[in-house]
């Protein structure tokens, strides 16, 4: 299977874009096993989730009017964005993907989604910072904090793309946003507690 999509992906994505998505299938792997998740699930939504990045708009737009995907007016006026609902159809149709949670992480990879499973986050987080991304301080930072705290990962991730979309004067989906509030609140929630905010045993005993 792994070499079938290869072979496909190979005649229908550009060489770079093929080095970027083994990039986040491994990263995929490596996340899934840190953050106790199927790794399986996490090779195979990290190998799909590009599969119609090259496809025209026109491709696109047809491709999700026939599978009745929610095509909103930022979508319709960017039809580029819907390639990450589009790549699940692909994995669907052409491989046989059936897993629901593996094809809703295909789906998610560029909006995310606010409530998206944990193997949704993996694959958002690593389309961004797989290394043929790029290094800088900022991205090696956001690459630590991958292992540590999923969710915080996610925020980061969309702030990063955020400040981007709006540093180069391109459309923003509100889904985007929305994501980058749940992330936040959810990484909010999830804090480890310091050190010295945790009682010493020998004070709870007395
Ligand atoms: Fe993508
Ligand atoms: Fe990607």
């Amino acid at each position: 299977m792994r070499e079938q999509v290869i072979t496909w992906l190979q005649n229908n994505v550009s060489p770079h874009r093929l080095e970027h998505i083994l990039g986040v299938e491994k990263m995929c792997i490596k996340l899934a096993h840190c953050h106790q998740i199927n790794p399986e699930k996490a090779a195979q939504a990290g190998l799909m989730h590009d599969l119609a990045k090259f496809f025209p708009p026109s491709k696109l737009l047809a491709m999700a009017q026939a599978e009745k995907v929610d095509i909103d007016p930022v979508c319709a006026a960017n039809p580029h964005l819907l390639h990450a609902d589009v790549s699940a159809i692909v994995a669907k149709e052409h491989f046989g993907i059936k897993d629901e949670e593996v094809l809703t992480a295909i789906r998610n990879h560029t909006l995310g989604s606010p409530q998206m499973s944990d193997l949704s986050c993996i694959v958002f987080v690593a389309d961004a910072l797989e290394p043929n991304r790029g290094d800088n301080p900022e991205l090696a930072d956001m690459r630590r904090v991958s292992w540590q705290n999923l969710y915080k990962s996610v925020q980061q991730t969309c702030d990063y793309s955020l400040k981007y979309l709006l540093n180069s004067h391109r459309p923003i989906h509100p889904r985007a946003i929305l994501t980058r509030n749940w992330a936040l609140h959810q990484s909010q929630q999830s804090v480890e507690p310091q050190p010295d905010l945790i009682k010493p045993l020998e004070y709870n005993n007395h």
